[in-house]
């Protein structure tokens, strides 16, 4: 009994973003799953953006977990919703790059119909100031339904009589809610009906219960990496509601995400940028605007993986990160695109906020305290500029040959989270990347 907890424990990591998003999630598991027998996606869709970056190629996902490119066993868990013409021209650029795709879906995922895409842009439209600005991909819509109980999943998909009888009672439930936004929509139900059975003949080989298979892989000591899409200030429970996604985008959501218990999962690594970006709307207390702003959205190429909208850039915030690390049970952290700060003299962190003249002891997440507080900061001197290539070598030779000035800025932030970091990114190939935890090595 002891000796199966073991194995248990050992074989289960999550790489989480505890920002809103874009921390480098896909880098870090592409890299973690080097040693990995599987990747598992468990919430969001097509709203996220994972770059992962091989010897200076980029490889783009959005549905797919970044191990597709190891050729890892990659699975769509059903806390996540699938867009089936995503998710097939995905499998199609793997299968194009000459990799073999070794591929699951659960039947239990949420699907994403054209009409679920119309109604995420109208509600937009008609939220005014609570708009988050979301990706347009239909995700909150999508989840709505989900939570309705009238959702359409991927079994359904596979089993056109199915998808015949619920498509229809669906489609005639959002027309109407379309035609209050816009009187005139309208579009053919058969046509939807006929694209969709066709993305299910296709889906069908991959489609499994995906929750025994991998409580099934756990316990036969296979070792699992699961990808947190979006970041924990994003998440709908525990985010900046109501400027965030329709998904617990932090570890809380692998368990209803995947099927698998709390118990099960072993180590939760937490993965924060150097300073902080967010996509779309929404508050952002240590937003940057003008010259230093421009330098890091150019020098980072902040710019949105899914949408190409410039990210709003800032400080990196470690009051809200202390509050991702609690709700997370965060172990150790992953600190990336330090490399992006270079040449900016000083560097800001903010500690801490200040609401009414006193010094916050938590972090206050309602948008309506947020808005109020003043952020409280520290300086640190900045390091020089450096080529890539200079970055590269700084990384294979290791963390004693980082610029001294990094070295105090990362140790600062390790001091002020009372938490490890297990490694350092300063650059976006997989190897520009030092260890620093025997773990992880
Ligand atoms: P994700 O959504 O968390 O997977 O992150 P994204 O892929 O959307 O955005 C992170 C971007 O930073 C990608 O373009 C990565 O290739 C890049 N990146 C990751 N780590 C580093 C780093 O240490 N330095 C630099 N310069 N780029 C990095
Ligand atoms: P990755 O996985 C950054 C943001 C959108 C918007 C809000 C809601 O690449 O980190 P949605 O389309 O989910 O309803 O939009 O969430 N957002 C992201 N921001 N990275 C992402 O994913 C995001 N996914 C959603 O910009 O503010
Ligand atoms: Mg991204």
């Amino acid at each position: 009994m002891n000796e199966k907890k073991k194995i248990m424990n050992s074989s289960t990591i999550a790489v989480i973003g505890l920002s809103w998003g874009d921390e480098g999630k896909g880098k870090f598991v592409d890299y973690l799953a080097q040693k990995a027998d599987c990747v598992v996606r468990y919430q969001g869709g097509s709203n996220a953006g994972h770059t992962v970056v091989i010897k200076n190629v980029k490889h783009k996902f959005q549905l797919l977990p970044s191990g597709a490119l190891l050729e890892k066993e990659v699975i769509i868990a059903n806390g996540v919703v699938v867009d089936p013409k995503v998710l097939l021209e995905e499998i199609k650029r793997i299968e194009n790059l000459g990799k073999t795709i070794n591929f699951k879906l659960s039947s239990t995922a949420h699907v994403i119909f054209p009409f679920h895409r119309i109604l995420d842009g109208l509600e937009e439209e008609s939220k005014g100031k609570y708009s988050a600005g979301t990706t347009k991909r239909g995700i909150g819509p999508t989840y709505s339904d989900k939570a309705a109980r009238w959702g359409i999943r991927i079994f359904d998909l596979i089993n056109p009589d199915l998808l015949k009888v619920k498509l229809e009672k669906l489609y005639n439930i959002k027309k109407s809610l379309i035609n209050v936004f816009d009187p005139d929509w309208d579009t053919d139900l058969n046509l939807i009906y006929e694209e969709y059975k066709a993305y299910g003949e296709q889906l069908k080989p991959y489609v499994i219960d995906t929750a025994y298979y991998l409580n099934n892989a756990i316990d036969s000591g296979k070792k699992i990496v699961f990808e947190g899409a979006q970041g924990t200030l994003l998440g709908i429970d525990h985010g900046m509601y109501p400027y965030g996604t329709s998904s617990n985008a932090n570890a809380l959501g692998i368990c209803a995400g995947t099927g698998i218990s709390p118990k099960k999962i072993s180590s939760i690594i937490g993965i924060i940028k150097a300073y902080t970006s967010r996509v779309g709307g929404g508050l952002f207390p240590t937003e940057l605007n003008g010259e230093i702003a421009v330098k890091i959205r150019d020098q980072g190429h902040e710019y949105g993986t899914v949408t190409g909208r410039p990210r709003r850039v800032g400080w990196l915030d470690l009051f809200n990160i202390k509050y991702g690390i609690m709700i997370n049970g965060i172990d150790n952290i992953i600190i990336t695109l330090l490399d992006v700060l270079e040449g900016i003299n000083p560097i800001k962190v903010c500690t801490d906020y200040k609401l009414n003249g006193e010094v916050l002891e938590s972090w206050p997440i309602q948008s309506e305290l947020i808005e109020k507080c003043e952020p409280i900061y520290k300086t640190y001197d900045g390091w020089k500029y450096k080529t890539p290539e200079e970055w590269s070598e700084i990384a294979s030779q290791g963390y004693e040959f980082l610029p001294e000035n990094m070295k105090i800025y990362t140790q600062a932030i390790q001091e002020e989270l009372n938490t490890d970091i297990a490694m350092i990114s300063i650059g976006p190939n997989r190897n520009d990347t030092i260890v620093l935890s025997e773990d992880f090595n």
